[in-house]
C-alpha cells in the first residue's frame, strides 16, 4: 500500500461524554465490530469509582488501565481505527483537553434519559473551538428517556451545536422498537439481546411503502413517518463538508449495552469521518502527505514500573513516516533522538513497530527528555501549536517535608508537571512554589506519586488564589506594566515556562486588574500567542 493510501485508510478519533453516559461500552462494540476483541467485557472501564479519592491502589490500577487503553487501534472496511482515550473524571479534564488536540474527529456520548451533562458541555466546547468534526450518538434507548426531538433540541441549545438526525427510533424504552436508519434508507428492529454481534436490517427505501405497518405496527408506522416528513422539514439535509468544516453535527440513536444501532454509527463514520489532518505549526501549516515526519508529544505516562524510571510518551504523528533507529530531531532541546522500540498500539496491546503513519500514536519510552507538547521533526525547527494550559481551579502552596530528601522533591515535582499532572506556578516575591490543579483528587496523588515513586514527602499550604491569568503587556517597559507588578507584586508568580502569571484571588479582583491596567493584558489560557 502506497504513503498516500495508508493516509487515506487512517481514522483517529476520540470518544467524550460525562461519566456513565457509556464511552466504555460504546468503545467495547466498536472493537467488537473491528474483531479486535473476542467478547463483552474484554475493555476495562477507566474511570475513578466514587469514593476512591484516598484509595490510592484503586488510583495505581486506574492508571495501569489507563496505560492500556489509551490508544485502542483495529481495522474495519480497510480502515485503520484509532480510538484515544479520554478519562471523563472531571478532575481529569485537562488530560481530555490535550488528547483533543491529538484526535480528527469525536463521538459525543449523550444518555437519552439524561441528556446534556456538564461534562459534555465543557469537551464540546473545546471541540467546537476547534472545529473537530463530531458526530453524537445518543445511548440508552432500550431505557425510558427524553423525547428525541427535545433531546437534539438540547443539544442544540446547550451544546451550541447544529443537528441534523441520521437515525431516528420508534419509540422508546419500554415501546422500543427499534431504529430507522435515515442515512441507509433501512430499519433495525430491536430484540434487546445483548450477545448479538450481527445485525439484520430490513431495507427500505420507501417508507409509505405498507409493509412498515407489517412490521412495526399501524400506529408506530404512521408516527414515523410523520416524524421522519418534520425532520426533513425542519433540519438541514445532511452534508459532509459541513460536518468536516465543523459546522454540522449528524446524530445517531442506539444502545451501546444492546449493541444496538452501533454498526450504523460506525459505518457512517467510516464513511465520513476526516482522514488525519494538516496541523498548525508555529512557522507553518503542516499536511499529513508531506514525506518528512513531524508529530507532537500529547500524553506522557511515567513510571509504572517504579523500580525502572519508564516513560512512555504518546506522540501524534502529523505527517512523514516514523521510522524505527532513525534520528529525529528534538526540536526544544535541540538534539537529535533514535528510538529502537517504538510502540504501536492495539486493541489492547502495544507491539514494537518498524513504520508509522500520519494518524497513528507512537509511545517512545522516554528516560526524561520529553514534555507535553513538544515536537519532533526531520530536522525543521518548529513548533505545533495548541496544547494549552487552562487556569487551574485549586491552588496550594507545596512545602518539603523532608529536608533530607529536597532533591528528590523538586525531581518529582518537575517530572510530574512534565507529564500533565498538575501546574507549578514559582512565586516572583520569594521563589515559592504553588501548584494549580483542575480538582482537589491530584494533590493526593501528587503526594502519593512522590513519596512512592521519589522517596519524597510533601505537605500543602492554602494559596488564596482563584484563577491564573498570564499575563501580556502591551509594552513591558511602561510606567502602568511596573506599578501592577508593584501591587500585585505577592500574587505575581512565573509558570514552567517563565510566562509571566497573575494568580487573581477573586473575579473582581481580575475585573478591578482590567480596568485599572488596560495596557496589561489577561489571559485564562497560556495559549495566548
Ligand atoms: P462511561 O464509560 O461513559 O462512564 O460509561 P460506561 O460505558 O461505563 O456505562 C455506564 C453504565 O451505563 C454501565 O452500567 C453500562 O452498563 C450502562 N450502559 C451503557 N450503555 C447502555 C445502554 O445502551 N443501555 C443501558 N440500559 N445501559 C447502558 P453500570 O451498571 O454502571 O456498570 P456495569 O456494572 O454494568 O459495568
Amino acid at each position: 500500500m502506497s504513503f498516500i493510501e495508508e493516509i487515506a485508510r487512517r481514522r483517529t478519533f476520540g470518544i467524550i461524554s460525562h461519566p456513565d453516559a457509556g464511552k466504555t461500552t460504546l468503545t467495547e462494540k466498536l472493537l467488537l465490530f473491528g474483531g479486535a476483541i473476542q467478547e463483552a467485557g474484554a475493555v476495562k472501564s477507566n474511570k475513578i469509582k466514587k469514593g476512591a479519592t484516598s484509595d490510592f491502589m484503586e488510583i495505581e490500577r486506574q492508571r495501569g488501565i489507563s496505560v492500556a487503553t489509551s490508544v485502542l487501534a483495529f481495522n474495519y472496511k480497510d480502515k485503520k481505527i484509532n480510538i484515544l482515550d479520554t478519562p471523563g473524571h472531571k478532575d481529569f479534564a485537562e488530560d481530555t483537553f490535550r488528547t483533543l488536540t491529538a484526535v480528527d474527529s469525536v463521538i459525543v456520548v449523550i444518555d437519552v434519559a439524561k441528556g446534556v451533562e456538564e461534562q459534555t458541555e465543557k469537551l464540546v466546547e473545546v471541540c467546537r473551538m476547534r472545529n473537530i468534526p463530531m458526530i453524537v450518538f445518543i445511548n440508552k434507548l432500550d431505557r425510558e428517556g427524553k423525547d428525541a426531538f427535545d433531546l437534539m433540541d438540547e443539544v442544540e441549545q446547550k451544546l451550541k451545536l447544529r443537528v441534523t438526525p441520521l437515525s431516528f427510533p420508534i419509540g422508546m424504552g419500554y415501546d422500543f422498537k427499534g431504529i430507522y436508519n435515515i442515512w441507509e434508507k433501512n430499519i433495525n428492529l430491536f430484540e434487546g439481546d445483548s450477545r448479538k454481534n450481527i445485525e439484520e436490517t430490513i431495507a427500505f427505501s420507501d417508507i409509505e411503502s405498507k409493509e412498515l405497518e407489517g412490521i412495526i405496527g399501524e400506529k408506530p408506522a404512521n408516527r414515523l413517518r410523520e416524524e421522519l416528513e418534520l425532520i426533513g422539514e425542519v433540519y438541514p439535509a445532511f452534508s459532509t463538508e459541513e460536518y468536516l468544516s465543523g459546522d454540522l453535527q449528524p446524530v445517531f440513536f442506539g444502545s451501546a449495552l444492546n449493541n444496538f444501532g452501533v454498526r450504523e454509527l460506525l459505518d457512517c463514520f467510516v464513511e465520513i469521518a476526516p482522514t488525519p489532518r494538516a496541523k498548525e505549526s508555529d512557522t507553518r501549516l503542516v499536511r499529513p502527505e508531506e514525506e518528512k515526519l513531524s508529530g507532537f508529544v500529547f500524553k506522557i505516562h511515567a513510571n509504572m514500573d517504579p523500580k525502572h524510571r519508564d516513560r512512555l510518551a504518546f506522540v501524534k504523528i502529523v505527517s512523514g513516516t516514523f521510522e524505527k533507529n532513525k534520528p529525529y530531531l528534538h526540536v526544544r532541546q535541540g538534539k537529535n533522538l533514535k528510538f529502537s522500540s517504538p510502540n504501536a498500539f492495539f486493541a489492547e496491546k502495544k507491539e514494537i513497530v518498524d513504520i508509522s503513519y500520519p494518524g497513528d500514536i507512537v509511545g517512545l519510552h522516554d528516560t526524561g527528555n520529553f514534555k507535553i507538547g513538544d515536537t519532533l521533526t526531520e530536522g525543521e525547527k518548529m513548533n505545533f501549536k495548541g496544547i494549552p494550559s487552562f487556569s487551574p481551579e485549586h491552588f496550594r502552596y507545596i512545602n518539603n517535608a523532608d529536608p533530607l530528601k529536597s532533591k528528590q522533591l523538586e525531581k518529582g515535582i518537575d517530572q510530574l508537571m512534565d507529564e500533565g499532572v498538575a501546574q507549578l506556578f514559582t512565586l516572583e516575591m520569594n521563589g515559592r512554589k504553588v501548584i494549580g490543579t483542575v480538582g482537589a483528587l491530584q494533590y493526593e496523588v501528587i503526594q502519593y506519586r512522590l513519596e512512592h515513586e521519589y522517596s519524597a514527602k510533601c505537605t500543602y499550604e492554602n494559596f488564596p488564589a482563584f484563577k491564573a491569568c498570564w499575563v501580556k503587556p502591551q509594552d513591558p517597559k511602561n510606567e502602568e506594566f511596573a506599578e501592577f507588578k508593584r501591587v500585585k507584586q505577592k500574587f505575581m508568580g512565573t509558570d514552567k515556562y517563565g510566562q509571566l502569571v497573575f494568580l487573581a484571588d477573586s473575579e473582581f479582583s481580575i475585573q478591578m486588574t482590567q480596568q485599572k491596567y488596560p495596557s496589561v493584558e489577561l489571559f485564562f489560557t497560556s495559549d495566548f500567542q
